[in-house]
């Protein structure tokens, strides 16, 4: 039974316990800020985030694919002109791919303009005798070791907003027509590919996108340089005040948007019932993630669909699960029995990065490229013998060969960690790396599909 809840407001979850949030000493400055932030313009606007839901309602029914990814964190510092177009383009490469492999529409949702809070373990981080604050992330405080930059400054709120702001105009910019190099052979970087024992397939693959782009430039009689790509922005809503400042109601339609973002989601460690981020949540518009992971129960996601999603309504949710390769065919099946119980619709997403993190005898973050594998693949079977939709994948995936996640075609070891590891949180698969697995999961799909067609 859906219990009635209080009434909900863009500041209810005040009266809550909100985790992960900065403590900042100055509160006349973080009045300031959030004043000025709820001025400025919105980022996107409620039509964008009306057609995304409807996207994605399309992905709960398994009509439409959904691929969400991209930096574990983003930094003011990389918002530069050669990496946004860089994670743009691998994001349009998987999905191409993905594409291919589906033969069907695919969903790009960027983790991008505005992933600049982390949750962290601890508060607080000591080196030596000196104990601070830790980093939450460059819209909360610096990376730095000092107190200086360490405490929490609310004009940092104000400046994600400006980086969110130039990277989605650029964005903008480039899904308007700037990806027409797509087709050009060169383009398509396949140098790890002889590594590979797929090398065949993995060239047919990138030559039939070709071909079926040439083909379409052909129908339309001229090269196609003005086709628009639809590319929508999320991050996690860790920073409640970034959050309410821009959470709005629009013209001409009931409740209320947060327009600085598409599709915010709540992470595994804000996922509390009773906690504010799950309020702050619950009265968005938006489509909302919710991460899920090993210590997720039942109870526990009947409650949250209870408060997020009481009326159901088709594209809202989307839950996804990051369980591990070696927790996931036991977690995830009660779960999905558990939303199946409700009768509503989810999209179901697979998140195979965060429960697939391990630390190497030297100390560095690592993931492996066959543990992520196999978590998507196993994903696939278990809804599919549950008779549910894996509707989407999202991953930490950079357009650079940096050197963070061991495996792939070119089988990076431990010892080329050190080599080109820049992330400031988790490890990314790189260019190589994203490309390949968007190959994988794109094959597997073609399996299963070829295997229902048989009746297997
Ligand atoms: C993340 O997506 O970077 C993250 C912190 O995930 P999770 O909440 O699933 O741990
Ligand atoms: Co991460």
């Amino acid at each position: 039974m859906t219990k009635t809840l209080p009434e909900w407001s863009p500041r209810s979850w005040h009266e809550k316990v909100a985790a992960q949030q900065p403590v900042y000493p100055d509160s006349q400055a973080v009045e300031r800020v959030t004043k000025e932030l709820a001025n400025l313009p919105p980022l996107v606007t409620s039509w964008e985030i009306e057609a995304l839901k409807s996207q994605l309602a399309g992905a709960a029914r398994g009509d439409v694919f959904m691929l969400q990814g991209g930096d574990c964190a983003e930094s003011f510092e990389d918002c530069d002109s050669t990496r946004i177009a860089a994670k743009l383009k691998i994001l349009l490469k998987m999905s191409l791919v993905m594409i291919h492999g589906t033969k069907k529409p695919v969903v790009r949702i960027g983790r991008i303009a505005g992933q600049y809070a982390k949750p962290r373990s601890a508060d607080q981080e000591s080196r030596g005798d000196i104990t601070l604050p830790t980093y939450r992330g460059d819209i909360v405080n610096r990376s730095g070791f000092t107190r200086e930059d360490r405490t929490p400054d609310p004009w940092l709120l104000l400046r994600g907003y400006e980086r969110a702001a130039l990277t989605l105009n650029f964005i903008r910019a480039l899904a308007d027509g700037g990806f027409a190099d797509l087709h050009h052979p060169e383009y398509w970087d396949l140098s790890f590919v002889p590594h590979s024992a797929l090398a065949e397939e993995y060239e047919r693959i990138v030559e039939s996108i070709r071909e079926s782009m040439s083909f379409m430039e052909a129908v339309a009689g001229r090269p196609d340089t003005t086709k628009r790509v639809d590319v929508y922005t999320s991050h996690e809503g860790l920073s409640l005040l970034y959050e309410e400042a821009q959470t709005r109601k629009v013209p001409h339609r009931h409740g209320w948007f947060n327009l600085s973002t598409h599709m915010p989601w709540i992470g595994m460690r804000t996922a509390m019932t009773d906690g504010a981020h799950v309020e702050f949540f619950r009265g968005l518009r938006n489509p909302v993630g919710v991460k899920i992971g090993p210590k997720m129960t039942p109870e526990w996601l009947g409650e949250l669909l209870d408060i997020l999603h009481p009326e159901g309504e088709p594209g809202r949710l989307v839950l996804i699960h990051r369980m591990g390769a070696s927790d996931i065919a036991e977690k995830l099946p009660p779960l999905i029995e558990a939303v199946r119980a409700t009768g509503k619709s989810v999209v179901w997403c697979a998140d195979p990065m965060h429960g697939n993190t391990e630390t190497t005898a030297s100390g560095i973050k690592t993931r492996r490229f066959d543990n992520i594998l196999s978590e998507i693949e196993q994903a696939f079977e278990i809804h599919h013998e549950l008779g549910t939709v894996l509707g989407g994948v999202h991953f930490e995936c950079t357009g650079e060969n940096v050197t963070e996640c061991i495996g792939g075609a070119r089988g990076l070891d431990e010892s080329d960690l050190s080599r080109d590891y820049r992330t400031r949180v988790d490890p990314r698969l790189n260019y190589e790396q994203s490309l390949e697995m968007a190959m994988r999961v794109a094959r597997h799909i073609r399996h299963m599909d070829r295997r229902r067609v048989g009746g297997g």
